[in-house]
């Protein structure tokens, strides 16, 4: 039986990438040219696949890319950044008989090195690491990538890079510092609270602010996926119509995850062709799978939020910082709604669609109606 032939959930590879080719062709050539890049998105619109397409595609490049959310410690940052500039396929260490010691010759700050369950060396820096030790490393990794520099392009990815001031604040006026001397080296921030994101680096006064160009990520052009999604089902014996597959992305739209998900689910109900039936029964799957999720995220929520997100998943809404709509919530004016949209915002539950306010999760926002029907308030 042919495997599913969709995914969502991850980092996805070029099978299922689609689109994005004006993307991946800026965040490559900048990447080539040592210029700055802050790649902002909401979540799982396919930041991390694009770097990961764009890495790929700069052969014979030095890239170091680190996932700054996976850091619990600046001793862990320091430590994945050693581990990954150990790993250049292009680092001349590796052609040392000892590469280990000839790689801690680079570094001033000095790790403890234990052999990984593959016998590769695995770098720590303990606890206690001093915040100057950590900016001697991250030198040391900036110096690493510029060393063959225009040669060979060199790249420092920080992936989830709104996590960095958790981990100490100066480290965005150090990485000023550094881009700033190290001009060959490209340095790319992808970022999915736009936020934190514009705090570090959008507006005068934030530390990181006019040394990189901005790239957002916009939603995949609708023609690739509908092409995408018949290409792949066709593929694994179960095709669809373009209108089928138009519905689908309007149901899921417009987050790339969320209509791969859709469409997963429609894939495993469908004996043979994909139809509205088996999209709607896969959003009905996908939905009960999460119940006990959603009852959970929707009970933390305040009454007047609650509310406000019934009403939203009833219908999209535009006119909702109004009196009528106060009304219709039961708050008790429209700056109280402000706020409770704000709060809903921030977490990403609601998020604006042109000029209409809508529940973010189009998952979410099924089970809604699903419990609820369609009325903002149990009347
Ligand atoms: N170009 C694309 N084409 C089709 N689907 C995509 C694309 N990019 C991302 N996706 C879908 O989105 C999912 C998440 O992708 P990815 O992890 O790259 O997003 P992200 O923006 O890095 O997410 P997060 O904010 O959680 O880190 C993938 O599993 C895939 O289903
Ligand atoms: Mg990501």
């Amino acid at each position: 039986m042919p495997r599913n032939p969709f995914q969502y959930g991850s980092p996805v590879g070029a099978e299922h990438f689609v689109g994005r080719a004006h993307e991946l062709k800026a965040l490559t050539s900048r990447m080539a040219d040592g210029i700055n890049v802050v790649l902002i998105s909401p979540r799982r619109y396919g930041k991390t696949s694009l770097l990961r397409r764009a890495e790929d595609q700069l052969s014979g490049a030095a890239i170091v890319h680190v996932d700054v959310l996976l850091c619990a410690s600046s001793a862990e940052l320091a430590a994945r950044l050693a581990g990954a500039a150990f790993r250049l396929p292009s680092g001349r260490w590796h052609r040392a008989k000892n590469a280990v010691p000839e790689f801690l010759h680079r570094l001033k700050v000095t790790p403890t090195v234990t052999l990984g369950p593959d016998g590769s060396p695995q770098f720590g820096f303990g606890g206690d690491l001093a915040p100057r030790e950590l900016d001697q490393v991250l030198e040391d990794v900036y110096s690493l990538l510029a060393e063959d520099a225009p040669r060979r392009p060199g790249v420092l990815v920080l992936d989830e890079f709104q996590a960095i001031t958790d981990l100490d604040e100066h480290l965005p006026s150090l990485l000023k510092g550094l881009a700033d001397s190290y001009r060959r080296v490209s340095l790319i921030l992808a970022g999915s609270q736009r936020h934190l994101m514009e705090r570090l680096t959008g507006s005068s006064g934030a530390p990181l602010y006019g040394m990189a160009e901005p790239l957002g990520l916009g939603p995949v052009e609708t023609n690739a996926m509908v092409d995408y999604l018949r290409q792949r089902a066709a593929g694994a014996g179960k095709p669809m119509t373009p209108e089928v597959a138009g519905r689908l992305i309007e149901i899921a739209g417009p987050i790339p995850n969320d209509i791969q998900r859709l469409a997963y689910c429609a894939y495993e109900e469908a004996d043979g062709a994909i139809g509205n039936d088996e999209v709607n029964q896969g959003m009905e799957e996908a939905a009960s799978h999460s119940d006990a999720t959603y009852a959970d995220l929707f009970s933390g929520r305040s009454p007047g939020q609650r509310r406000v997100l019934r009403a939203l998943a009833a219908q999209p809404r535009t006119e909702i910082f109004s009196a009528h709509f106060a009304r219709e919530v039961q708050l008790a004016n429209a700056a109280s709604v402000r706020k409770a949209v704000d709060a809903l915002a921030g977490t990403e539950f609601v998020a604006r669609d042109g000029d209409a306010w809508k529940v973010a999760d189009p998952f979410f926002r099924y089970w809604l109606t699903w419990i609820f029907g369609a009325t903002a308030c149990d009347d």
